[in-house]
């Protein structure tokens, strides 16, 4: 049986869909069921600006990304990083036992876009200082 609010996320998911050039993008599959979920993240002064996702996955995975995605909005990199699977399940009121593999999803892929937008910042920084040095030496 789900809660309430797994049956309101499943019915009304918020913040579906993707955002065009994402500054950090993430995705993940689900080994035990095949489904798949990509978040997408905007990040601004340090802070998730904006997320978004898409999921091919069941009813569960949809309420899961729907509430991670308000978890995470707002939040700094460091909060939206301790965003843990268990915190879900919690914030969702509960899963049913044979459902809890599907709340691995959100977090997982939330932290996925979290390190491409970090690894996008080390290029991006490693670039500058390469032009940097390139100009010194003229
Ligand atoms: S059955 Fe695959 S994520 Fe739920």
């Amino acid at each position: 049986m789900y809660s309430k609010k797994v049956m309101d996320h499943f019915l009304n998911p918020r913040n579906v869909g993707e955002i065009k050039n994402a500054d950090g993008v993430g995705t993940v599959g689900n080994p035990i069921c095949g489904d798949v979920m990509t978040f997408y993240i905007k990040i601004k002064d340090n802070s998730i600006e904006d997320v978004k996702f898409k999921t091919f996955g069941c009813g569960a995975a949809i309420a899961v990304a729907s509430i991670v995605s308000e978890m995470a909005k707002g939040k700094t990199i460091d909060e939206a990083k301790k965003i843990t699977n268990e915190m879900v399940v919690t914030e969702l009121d509960g899963l049913p036992p044979h459902k809890l593999h599907c709340s691995n999803l959100g977090a997982d892929a939330l932290h996925k876009a979290l390190s491409n937008y970090a690894a996008k910042r080390r290029k991006k920084k490693r670039r500058t200082e390469t032009k940097k040095k390139g100009k010194g030496n003229k």
